[in-house]
């Protein structure tokens, strides 16, 4: 069970998918909207958006931003079981909360994910897993300098950290910029934000802008170096017309 000692910065809150995620004291937020649910969001928000367009293909590398209980992750696997496909998955995610990663071998996640019981208890111990199918490493450290390292070339970014709000420097055009570097030039990135800043900061580094729609949800941002299919795509150039004073974060005004 959830050990309240070991993480007294976080507490655990029921979502109404029915699935636990956290609240963290320190960034002042859930790790999760709770309305829409962590496991819910995390299908809804990221994964499948993502692999509508990319089951096809026989490799894929992931960067999951931010591990934190690692429900992306998770889900993908999940996703790619319930879907049979062979696709071979290298995700790579940045955290720097080492206990929270130590600790997720006794988190209460839902019934979906009990098939992955053995890897969360290899990422819990060791920060990383592999089999034939599936590599998971976690890079333990500030997202901020363990992307520029990332060698490998990305096809699928799952922007998932705390809000523009509360975690800036996850969101500003800069660090947009150094994903844009490590991404194949048709990666997909899904991110809950819809805020007009980040949909600028992913454009000013040659993304463009779609909306995503799922079921109980709300909607959600889909970005792609490459026009799309099956996504309701923004004219950010009306966008700025629209809303003058519309600005990307920028890392000068938060360091
Ligand atoms: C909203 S939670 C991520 C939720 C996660 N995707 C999940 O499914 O559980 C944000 C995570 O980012 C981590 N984090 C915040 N700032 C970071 C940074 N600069 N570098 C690495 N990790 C960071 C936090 O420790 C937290 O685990």
């Amino acid at each position: 069970m959830y050990d309240k000692v070991l993480r007294p910065k976080k507490e655990l809150v029921l979502c109404e998918d029915g699935s636990n995620t956290l609240f963290s004291k320190e960034f002042n937020e859930p790790y999760h909207s709770t309305k829409d649910g962590a496991l819910h969001e995390s299908l809804e928000k990221h994964v499948k958006p993502a692999f509508s367009l990319k089951q096809s293909l026989p490799k894929l590398n992931i960067l999951d931003l931010c591990f934190g209980l690692g429900y992306n992750t998770f889900a993908t696997l999940y996703y790619i079981k319930q879907n049979n496909l062979q696709t071979k998955v290298h995700i790579l995610s940045p955290e720097f909360d080492e206990a929270l990663i130590h600790s997720l071998d006794s988190f209460d996640f839902p019934p979906e994910f009990d098939f992955l019981q053995a890897i969360i208890k290899a990422i819990a111990k060791n920060l990383y897993y592999e089999d034939e199918q599936f590599t998971i490493e976690i890079l333990l450290g500030d997202a901020r300098e363990e992307v520029p390292k990332i060698t490998q070339k990305i096809d699928i970014i799952y922007q998932d950290a705390f809000s523009p709000a509360h975690n800036p420097l996850l969101w500003t055009r800069e660090f947009f910029a150094d994903i844009a570097k490590i991404a194949k030039d048709d990666a997909i990135l899904t991110t809950y934000s819809t805020a007009a800043a980040i949909r600028l900061g992913l454009y000013e580094n040659g993304f463009y802008i779609f909306i995503h729609r799922a079921e109980l949800m709300r909607f959600s941002t889909v970005a792609s170096f490459k026009m799309i299919e099956g996504f309701e795509y923004v004219d950010m150039e009306l966008k700025k017309i629209r809303n003058t004073t519309a600005q990307s974060l920028r890392d000068k005004d938060y360091q």
